[in-house]
């Protein structure tokens, strides 16, 4: 795509096809396309025509995976080198006024932004590209050099998702331009952050959690005490620091990510309890005299299967009846949901009956605007906090 223009191939859209695309949906599942497109290659550019041979749009073909087509763009035009730079230039001006406040943001958010499976993340002059699919790799390097001249970084990491690259035995790590930093810092409003990108999970750091980053470190939390469950690198427990906690129990299973935690992550080293347990076992076996005002419950996201959905539902509800055993009286519980599959009201009508009365839902937090939310699947994070 860099050198060569893209020549797009035409393919005739059924009924279906054509249907999903009008509603807006980013993607044409497998189920749904004739066995005619099998001759394409990965990442072929399709012109999308329709019963008249009228062209509607474009997207790029995958021969693997339940997704067969990820949809480009809609109009007559093919996209030009002009459209991508121009696109950028739009998302990244959304994007602006989160600069004052960190300097690391996602700046593309996949089909949310309209770039189908490629995520960039940067980390002050670092990008860090993530390509979910072989069908969007050039899509992903050629956005990627497009945004390492427009924010003029140093260094720009390829890596290849955990799960994408334990399947297909891909390269899960290329350094594309400069090199790559042993640990980044970032900064967010008065908190100092550290990711270490090469051994750190997805891009290396979870940045769509900077709302409740921020609303925590916003709290009054002198003398409290503040129970952060599946914590990872322990960011969420800083913030608690900032707001004045007095003690911080992080726990996750990850030992590696404690041992970060406790390295960058640490205000005051006395204040801070890392305990590698699985948060199911561990919290069965809490004492039940261990109280704490805030506890953050942010478990990894439970399933992408649509059949697994009513297990992950039964795994939410028993991690927060477990949970609710510990919260002080006026205390506060923070339930994160990061399962896709998992809709925004379904979350809501599972933790609810659980937790409320005793508690009261004062505040529902959204992603901040580097991660808009561009169609059903892309609402993948809900954040609840309820009141004791
Ligand atoms: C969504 S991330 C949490 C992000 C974190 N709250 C932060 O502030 O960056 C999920 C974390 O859960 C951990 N994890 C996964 N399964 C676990 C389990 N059964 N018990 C404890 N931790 C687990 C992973 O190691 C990962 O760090």
């Amino acid at each position: 795509m860099k050198s060569k223009p893209w020549v797009a191939q035409r393919y005739q859209m059924n009924k279906d096809i054509l249907t999903i695309c009008k509603s807006g949906h980013p993607w044409i599942f497998r189920s749904h396309v004739s066995s005619a497109i099998e001759v394409f290659e990965a990442g072929q550019l399709l012109r999308l025509v329709d019963a008249n041979n009228q062209t509607w749009g474009y997207g790029l073909y995958d021969p693997d995976g339940l997704i067969a087509i990820r949809i480009l763009k809609e109009g007559k035009n093919p996209p030009e080198n002009n459209w991508f730079s121009k696109r950028l230039d739009q998302i990244l001006e959304k994007r602006a006024h989160l600069r004052n406040y960190t300097d690391a943001f996602r700046a593309v958010h996949g089909e949310n932004d309209g770039f189908p499976g490629v995520v960039i993340d940067i980390y002050g002059k670092t990008g860090v590209l993530q390509t979910y699919s072989a069908s969007v790799d050039s899509l992903g390097r050629y956005l990627a050099s497009l945004i390492v001249e427009k924010l003029q970084l140093e260094n720009l990491i390829w890596k290849i998702p955990t799960k994408r690259a334990s399947k297909t035995k891909v390269q899960d790590l290329r350094v594309l331009r400069g090199h790559l930093p042993a640990k980044v810092c970032f900064r967010e409003g008065k908190m100092n952050l550290t990711v270490e990108i090469g051994s750190g999970q997805k891009s290396g750091a979870f940045l769509d959690l900077r709302a409740l980053r921020k609303w925590i470190s916003s709290q009054k939390l002198h003398g409290k005490r503040v129970l952060n469950l599946f914590s990872y690198t322990g960011t969420l427990g800083l913030a608690a620091e900032v707001a004045g906690a007095k003690e911080i129990w992080n726990v996750d299973i990850s030992k590696g990510a404690l041992e970060t935690a406790q390295k960058v992550h640490v205000l005051n080293i006395k204040k801070h309890r890392p305990v590698v347990a699985d948060v199911f076992e561990w919290l069965k076996s809490l004492p039940e005299k261990e109280k704490f005002d805030l506890i953050i419950v942010d478990p990894p996201q439970m399933t992408s299967q649509v059949a697994q959905v009513p297990v992950a539902l039964r795994a939410y509800r028993q991690l927060y009846s477990l949970s609710l055993k510990h919260l002080n009286d006026r205390g506060i519980l923070v339930a994160a949901c990061c399962t896709s599959r998992i809709s925004r009201p379904k979350f809501k009508e599972t933790v609810c009956p659980i937790v409320s009365p005793p508690l009261k839902l004062i505040k529902t937090l959204q992603p901040e605007d580097d991660h808009p939310v561009g169609f059903q699947e892309g609402d993948y994070l809900k954040i609840l906090i309820f009141e004791n």
